[in-house]
């Protein structure tokens, strides 16, 4: 038997075992397997439009410095509720086209962050025009590079109304006072950065898995922290957009600094805000609502440390007002 290599036909048959067996093994196994998942039931698929944006990602190369995929470690954990799955990827395993197989999307650089769920994470549509347009208008100390070809130098007489301008500031635009004009792949890739939400599997019969154990800080029992941290709250859902000194972005989103809403010793309007979003005027660009993303806890801390730093001044805000905002906003449009 050891000298199977000095018969031909031994030797034929062998590799041809061989190269079978592993052929089975590495392709048509996994092959079937990727075949037989199914998306999860609150999953949809990709619109249109958001297909052409995932065409736009891949042509980008986003690829290069972004990854789509949370591994089941504890380094992982800001970047999702939960692991992914191969149900995540059920819509964009579609080839791209004819010549051009399914997109890879999952990344295996993450030199910026992952964008599994940059659509809950991020979800003004404003803020990725300007970060696309060139990153470091919303994000100073940003290495992403700027896509400008994805945008368009118009004179404003030239901009028809169903156009996306976009509030580029000043020093950001080499001098040129004409209008920047979203492209529609601009517009594409910004509806498919916005899709990409974690489908939730709470409740799901049959879909388990274990989540990265959560390191032991010591402070679980004895020494409870005294409630969320309102400046790092701030920081990861209100910065990106008002900015770290809250003077916010001229044209696009108004300065918290010195503002009277903020600093109005009743806080009411300032937590609707919060709460249900604001579009009050053409200058600025649209907030997001909040309700479903911070909890009352949360909202506090946030509102207490926006009247309280850069040079604000007004006193700080207990959940309690919080909550009873949310349910006064609650019981008017249940009628
Ligand atoms: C050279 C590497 C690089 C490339 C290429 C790149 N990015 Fe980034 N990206 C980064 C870095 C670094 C950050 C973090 C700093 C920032 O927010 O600008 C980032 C941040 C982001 C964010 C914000 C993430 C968050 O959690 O706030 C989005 C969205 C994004 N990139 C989308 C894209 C898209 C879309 C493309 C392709 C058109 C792209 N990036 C190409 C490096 C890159
Ligand atoms: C995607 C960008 C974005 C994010 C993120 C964001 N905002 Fe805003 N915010 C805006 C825009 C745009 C406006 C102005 C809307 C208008 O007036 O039309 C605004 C207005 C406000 C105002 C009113 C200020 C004034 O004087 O007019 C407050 C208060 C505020 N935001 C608080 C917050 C808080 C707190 C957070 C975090 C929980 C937050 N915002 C996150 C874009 C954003």
């Amino acid at each position: 038997m050891l000298n199977f290599h000095k018969n031909h036909r031994n030797l034929v048959v062998t590799s041809l075992l061989v190269f079978v067996g592993l052929s089975v093994l590495i392709a048509v196994v996994p092959a079937s397997e990727i075949q037989r998942t199914k998306p999860l039931p609150s999953m949809k698929d990709f619109s249109k439009q958001e297909r052409a944006g995932l065409n736009v990602y891949v042509a980008e190369n986003c690829v290069a410095c972004h990854t789509q995929q949370v591994r089941n470690i504890e380094m992982d954990n800001v970047w999702g509720s939960r692991p992914s799955m191969p149900s995540d990827y059920y819509f964009s395993k579609k080839r791209l086209d004819f010549w051009r197989q399914s997109p890879s999307i999952l990344g295996s650089e993450r030199t910026g962050p992952d964008l599994t769920n940059i659509g809950k994470r991020q979800a003004g549509k404003e803020w990725h025009l300007l970060h696309l347009y060139n990153p470091r208008i919303v994000v100073k100390e940003s290495i992403m590079p700027g896509y400008p070809w994805l945008f368009e130098e118009k004179d404003a007489s030239q901009v028809s109304s169903d156009e996306v301008v976009v509030a580029v500031p000043e020093q950001f635009r080499k001098g040129s006072s004409r209008k920047i004009v979203a492209t529609q792949k601009a517009l594409d890739l910004v509806a498919y950065l916005l899709s990409l939400k974690q489908a939730d599997i709470e409740g799901e019969p049959g879909i388990k898995f274990i989540p990265a154990k959560k390191k032991n800080t010591g402070t679980d029992s004895q020494t409870q922290p005294s409630g969320p941290d309102g400046a790092t709250l701030y920081t990861n859902t209100c910065g990106a957009c008002h900015q770290a000194d809250g003077k916010g972005l001229a044209g696009a989103f108004p300065p918290l600094a010195g503002s009277t809403i903020v600093n109005d010793n009743d806080p009411e309007l300032m937590i609707k805000i919060i709460l249900q979003g604001y579009d009050a005027r053409a200058e600025y660009a649209v907030m997001a609502p909040f309700a479903d993303m911070l909890n009352d806890d949360e909202i506090a801390a946030i509102a207490t440390h926006e009247r309280s730093s850069w040079g604000n001044n007004a006193p700080a805000i207990t959940a309690e007002m919080v909550k009873k905002i949310r349910e006064s906003i609650k019981t008017i449009s249940q009628k």
